[in-house]
């Protein structure tokens, strides 16, 4: 008996130990001004928290199909990628990865993507497989996050009433708009590549995750069953289901939960983690994707005054917010200020007003309606610290491996909204 409950709590704290926090830092944010910027000693009290720091991105080269860094200037020139790597020094839990894609490695001519050229030809895949090799030897990363840049599902063209939409949206889903007429096959090499890197990195004790971007359909492009025993993890894209650059007119939850009613079935986390699991994929091999901010659009005079999603006949993405200025997303402290603000200031500088999720299954938005003249109307759904710890319950009653934050440069690094730093991050932790 005493021998069985021993072997139960080995068991259970096992598994405790083994729930990851995979952290990713976008590097670009390097190049962002003022209060946006994150310097390493920002950076340091988010690093106890996790157990992977993944640092974003390196590119494919179109012409050689090597692996090589986007932002030389700063990766190689100014040693970004060693100070990154230096952490490890006062961190010694954590382990270092360099992810290669992420949707930030752009080309010149949008219809040609050297992530598929590089699948389809042998010697292509050993180009990018030697140079990866080196480069992560070079650095010393601990390992190769593949967050591929495969082509992604069209956006469902949604106008009007979104359920007379569904009908159409519907009809894509047998196949009227091909995304890739070569998928099959793509499939097929991309689990070549994935053994094939496997076997490269063993000798150096490297490690190989896959990271699945927001709307890159799995059943197209993964072969589960092979892909799996390759790879260390899986980070889900389980955010960004709606977008204001993919969806302008709708404003809806950009990373829900569960299912709502009315909406694609598979836009919610819960769905992708059923098809992996559903398709061969061990539980504690699947983290999910937990964004650290919010998506925004703006709400027009046609666009009601409830907020109560989806809102319809909005205008695209919102204004930029006043530490990242990237139009249509919203960091959590930007959300937060927004919230907080004091309720007599009007105009644009009007506070928005929060509406929780009591039932946890969509999370939260803030909106404030357009004024009499149809101006100032902002609409955000967002991720906020209650609405993550959720989140991580569900990955714990799920047994899943953990939890990937996009990204550690998006919470609240300085503590603005209430004196925490990272406090997304932290409420994750603490419920994995
Ligand atoms: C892409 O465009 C940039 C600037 O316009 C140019 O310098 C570069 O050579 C182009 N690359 C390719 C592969 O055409
Ligand atoms: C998972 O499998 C169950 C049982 O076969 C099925 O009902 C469900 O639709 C599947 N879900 C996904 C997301 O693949």
């Amino acid at each position: 008996m005493l021998k069985v409950i021993y072997l139960l709590t080995a068991l259970c704290i096992g598994s405790l130990q083994a729930t990851k926090m995979v952290c990713y830092y976008d590097s670009s944010s390097q190049y962002r001004e003022g209060s946006a910027q994150v310097s390493l000693q920002d950076l340091e009290p988010a690093l106890q928290f996790c157990n992977y720091l993944v640092y974003g991105y390196a590119g494919v080269d179109p012409e050689t199909y090597q692996l090589r860094p986007i932002n030389k200037e700063l990766d190689v020139g100014r040693n970004h990628y060693r100070t990154i790597t230096n952490l490890r020094r006062n961190h010694p839990q954590l382990l270092i990865l360099l992810s290669v894609g992420g949707d930030r490695d752009r080309f010149n001519d949008s219809s040609y993507n050297p992530y598929l050229d590089l699948l389809e030809n042998q010697a292509h895949r050993n180009a990018f497989v030697n140079s990866a090799v080196a480069l992560l030897k070079t650095f010393d990363f601990d390992g190769l996050d593949l967050a591929w840049q495969f082509p992604k599902n069209h956006p469902k063209v949604v106008e009007g009433k979104i359920k007379k939409a569904w009908h159409y949206i519907k009809s894509l889903f047998t196949g009227t708009k091909v995304v890739d007429e070569n998928a099959e096959e793509h499939k097929t090499q991309f689990a070549t590549l994935t053994r094939e890197l496997k076997d490269a990195f063993r000798t150096d004790g490297l490690i190989l995750t896959l990271t699945m971007l927001p709307h890159v359909d799995a059943s197209l492009f993964i072969d589960i069953p092979r892909v799996i025993p390759a790879v260390d993890f899986v980070n889900l894209g389980s955010y960004d289901f709606q977008t204001p650059e993919r969806d302008p007119k709708v404003a809806d939850h950009t990373a829900p939960l569960y299912e709502m009613p009315d909406r694609d079935p598979s836009h919610n986390i819960d769905y992708q983690v059923t098809y992996w699991l559903n398709n061969t994929a061990p539980s504690n091999k699947i983290n999910i994707g937990i964004p650290a901010y919010g998506r925004s659009w703006v709400m027009t005079c046609d666009s009601g005054i409830t907020g109560f999603p989806p809102v319809i006949n909005t205008r695209g993405p919102g204004a930029a917010g006043n530490q990242n200025r990237v139009p249509g997303l919203m960091s959590w402290p930007e959300i937060c200020e927004k919230i907080q603000r004091d309720k007599e200031l009007e105009g644009e500088d009007a506070p928005l007003r929060k509406v929780g999720d009591p039932r946890q299954r969509y999370g939260s938005y803030a909106y404030r309606s357009a004024d009499d003249n149809c101006l100032y109307g902002l609409w955000v759904g967002y991720e906020e610290p209650s609405t993550a710890a959720i989140k991580s319950s569900y990955v714990f009653a799920k047994s899943l491996g953990g939890v990937a934050l996009f990204d550690l440069t998006l919470d609240d690094f300085r503590g603005q909204c209430a004196g925490e730093k990272y406090p997304i991050l932290r409420s994750i932790k603490f419920k994995l």
